[in-house]
């Protein structure tokens, strides 16, 4: 991070070396002259020397520049370049560098800097992209005002800030925030906008839009509702109102990423932001309701309040994906969000957590910033800030919060800065709490009961075990919600918050009637491991009883695997108190249906192979997925007129609406459809594909048949119909992956791969090949190692084009120390093969390596 010693690709950066920039930047004007093979970029910038800081040597970050012209105050320069950026000598006081560069956009397959995608130039900053464009301090921690002119033969051109003049071939725009240019973006190309407006609590209008290229303009209405929701929501809730004129949103087709917040700009993967009902299903409705939220919010705890260096990248990504799974519970089902957060959480963050990838909240190093955009650092970071609420309290959070952005608007913030806002304003001592940041790892929770003369106590036990560079752990504060069942059913104890710091603690509740049964962890209050010894008839009750909706699930949940673990184990048969417990469940019509398609979805495979892992057993990915199938079939054949029922029962009649109401009352009866298509050789599901009139039931019946045949006819029916459309396109591709028998998987995404409709400079289609694939472990690990290979093989392709995209996808090699010794090897072999390649990327590199040791 210092400005005299720039970071070489390959060197590790730590947080410990942080040292303040020696030059602040008042003011940057940037022209854009545009060509896709040769676009110039003239920079004027206004530098001050730093008060707080040594001036050191002047250095500015610049990655493949053509530097055409250099001068400070006027009088030409030759600056000393390399890889890197660039170094020279420069006056005393305050001075104005200029500088013309060239640069590609065209040739820009990394999609990072400014590069094309359809024929429309835009920019990805975020991290250290902004290096890419020009020579300029590129961390987060200098902001300043930009003023941005574009000249170019593009009808639409956009860049951050508001609007302030424009001609034939060019327009010019001024931020009046003080940013940090990775919140930089300029957008130009041949675009439509979906228009709309907003008055702010303050009443302020507000121009909004949504920029989509010629063809999408259909797809844009959901988005602008859930944008002016979001800006209502963040007004009421938080108290925080928009700041410029005008609100824009572009869609992208080749985005890395989901979408990014830049400063009034706000740069969609297309997938993230275009929605209709003949094209999107109700999980795409409502993702990118949360992500436009997520984009939105960041205008304050992003935009407005920064980080300081990107070790602090949790500052503004847990605090705001905090801020949009509250947003997405208050629209739609609470208690429904908070599950699939959990299951989602588990999935990848529990998975990062227990491997090679291990890393604190924040991170204490890293090589390649783009590494760490992860699950741990977004949703461990959400969860993180849900923990500290619980512990002071709704209003005291409010209050800090308030507090947070009096405070440390228009700067560029730590952790610290964050903890002690809180510190502040509840007196409370988080110097503790504070190890949810720098220690790594899942905590293990024990817990374990006793009764005696009316008086219940809960003894609990925590550790954590060791991750990569970090040995030994201290205890955690964890805030653990309980509540206590009475043996008719009746709660005698509601919600009550124990907090635990200690590495064993207990607590007792007196003056009992009989031995209640407890309740543990409710709305998951704390991200642990769990374990508890307990039966099945406890299980069932829970499940039965629990007023804590997430318990109930969970109950369900555990029942659910202990059956599965059983017949991996030692092919019992599926288990019939839980397929009992089940239907009684799923015939429950007080409970929201969104609720009981969540308890008749099986753990994933992975979540299995998880769980045997954590208890010494190694996984067998075939049998874990022939298992699983197993206990479908038991499913359908247990409850037949159940399933017929609902499925009947939960029709929706008349218009699609992407609503939480009817997008339930689909899931359930979609989930009751893939368990009848087992028994009904694909009748309904043939039918539903005939009728369909929108996405959600389309391709759930497609998944359906998939499951049970080879589905050729609806599979090209499907291309057929829409073959034009590359996000519903990506579905095509994804679902024949995931639906592969395990030993064909491989031989079925290699042909995807070599389809006509296949290019692996998209991410999006990457993803959808490729990334089914690794989420589908039966047929990644296939015994035949075949799964490894073809990854390998693609990943080594993409590298030289897309280093963050290859980076990302090849984490599904992580778990790998999980199985057995051929696997290993193979998985070995494929990792080896990768670092191998003498021109690997930095990105990769760093992956492979971490995971590798
Ligand atoms: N900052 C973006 C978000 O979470 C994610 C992102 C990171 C996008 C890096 C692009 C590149 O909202
Ligand atoms: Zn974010």
């Amino acid at each position: 991070m210092k400005d005299a010693a720039p970071t070489q690709s390959g060197q590790t950066i730590y947080l410990k070396d942080y040292t303040a920039p020696g030059w602040l930047v008042e003011e940057v004007h940037l022209t854009f002259r545009l060509a896709p093979e040769a676009t110039r970029v003239l920079s004027r910038i206004r530098f001050t020397p730093n008060p707080d800081a040594d001036q050191g040597q002047f250095f500015l970050h610049g990655e493949q520049l053509k530097l055409i012209s250099a001068s400070i105050d006027g009088t030409p320069v030759a600056p000393d370049i390399s890889e890197e950026g660039l170094t020279c000598a420069v006056p005393d006081g305050a001075f104005t560098w200029e500088a013309e560069v060239e640069i590609a956009p065209a040739k820009n397959f990394a999609l990072e800097g400014l590069y094309m995608s359809s024929g429309m130039y835009c920019t990805q900053c975020e991290a250290e992209g902004f290096r890419k464009i020009t020579y300029y301090p590129d961390r987060p921690d200098v902001m300043s005002v930009f003023t941005v002119r574009i000249e170019g033969d593009t009808p639409v051109k956009l860049s951050n800030g508001n609007p302030v003049a424009s001609g034939e071939g060019w327009a010019e725009w001024h931020d009046p925030w003080p940013k940090p240019a990775y919140l930089f973006a300029l957008v130009a190309g041949d675009l439509i906008n979906h228009p709309d407006r907003f008055t702010t609590m303050s009443g302020k209008d507000v121009e909004l839009n949504i920029w989509v290229r010629p063809g999408d303009e259909g797809k844009c209405a959901f988005g602008m509702e859930a944008l002016k929701k979001s800006m209502k929501w963040d007004e009421e809730v938080y108290g925080r109102e928009y700041d410029l004129d005008i609100f824009n949103i572009v869609a992208v087709d080749d985005f890395n990423m989901g979408a990014m917040e830049n400063k009034g700009l706000n740069i969609f993967n297309s997938s993230c932001v275009l929605a209709s009902p003949e094209t999107s299903t109700d999980a795409n409705f409502e993702r990118i309701e949360a992500i436009i939220a997520h984009e939105y919010f960041h205008n304050w705890t992003g935009n407005r309040i920064t980080c300081r260096d990107w070790f602090q990248l949790c500052l503004k990504e847990g605090l705001t994906v905090y801020r949009d799974s509250q947003f997405t519970s208050d629209m739609r089902s609470a208690p429904v969000k908070r599950i699939s957060d959990v299951i989602d959480l588990r999935a990848r963050q529990f998975r990062e957590d227990n491997g090679p990838l291990a890393h604190p909240v924040r991170p204490e190093s890293f090589q390649e910033i783009n590494n760490f955009y992860t699950a741990t650092v977004y949703e461990k970071g959400a969860e993180v800030i849900g923990m500290l609420k619980r512990l002071v309290g709704d209003e005291a959070y409010s209050k800090a919060l308030d507090l947070y952005f009096e405070r440390h608007d228009g700067q560029a913030c730590t952790i610290e800065d964050w903890l002690a806002v809180f510190q502040e304003s509840t007196g409370r001592d988080l110097s503790q709490f504070k190890r949810w940041y720098s220690q790594a790892g899942t905590p293990r929770l024990h817990v374990s009961e006793t009764w005696e003369d009316g008086t219940f106590t809960l003894h609990f036990r925590q550790e954590t075990p060791p991750t990569p560079g970090q040995p030994d752990k201290a205890p955690q504060v964890l805030p653990i919600a309980v509540g206590l069942i009475g043996p008719n059913g009746d709660e005698v104890q509601e919600t009550t918050l124990l907090e635990m710091t200690e590495a064993e603690q207990s607590f007792s509740f007196s003056g009992l009637g009989a031995r209640p049964v407890p309740s543990i962890l409710r709305e998951f209050s704390a991200p642990v491991i769990l374990h508890r010894d307990t039966d099945n008839a406890e299980r069932a009750f829970l499940l039965a009883h629990d007023t804590d909706p997430y318990n109930r699930w969970e109950a369900g949940r555990t029942l659910a695997k202990q059956a599965l673990l059983r017949m991996i184990a030692d092919g019992a048969e599926a288990d019939a108190g839980y397929l009992g417990a089940l239907a009684t469940l799923l015939a429950d019509e007080t409970l929201d249906p969104a609720f009981r398609a969540l308890a008749m979805a099986l753990p994933s495979e992975d979540d299995l192979a998880q769980t045997l892992h954590e208890s010494g057993h190694v996984p067998d990915p075939q049998r874990i997925w022939e298992k699983r199938q197993e206990m479908r079939s038991a499913m359908a054949e247990a409850m037949p007129d159940l399933l017929a029922n609902l499925y009947a029962a939960h029709q929706v009649p008349g218009e699609y609406q992407p609503d939480a109401g009817p997008a339930a009352a689909r899931s359930l009866a979609n989930s009751a459809l893939a368990l009848l298509s087992r028994r009904d050789g694909g009748d309904r599901a043939r039918a539903q594909f005939a009728e369909a009139d929108n996405m959600t039931q389309q391709l759930a019946a497609l998944s359906c048949l998939l499951s049970i045949e080879d589905g050729q006819t609806e599979l090209k029916a499907f291309y057929d119909q829409w073959h034009d459309d590359r996000l519903v396109m990506d579905k095509w591709f994804s679902l024949q992956v995931a639906y592969a028998r395990p030993d064909q998987m491989a031989a079925t995404t290699e042909r995807l791969a070599n389809h006509l409709d296949f290019d692996m400079k998209n991410p999006n289609r990457f993803r959808a090949t490729f990334g089914a694939l690794t989420m589908s472990p039966a047929g990644f690990h296939h015994a035949s190692g075949a799964g490894y290979k073809l990854l390998a093989d693609w990943l080594i392709k993409l590298d030289p084009l897309n280093p963050q995209t290859t980076a990302r996808v090849c984490s599904a090699f992580q778990s790998w120390t999980r199985y057995d010794a051929d696997r290993q090897a193979m998985m070995r072999e494929a990792l080896e093969r990768m670092a191998a390649q003498p021109k690997l990327s930095p990105d990769t590199r760093e992956m492979v390596t971490r995971i590798l040791n």
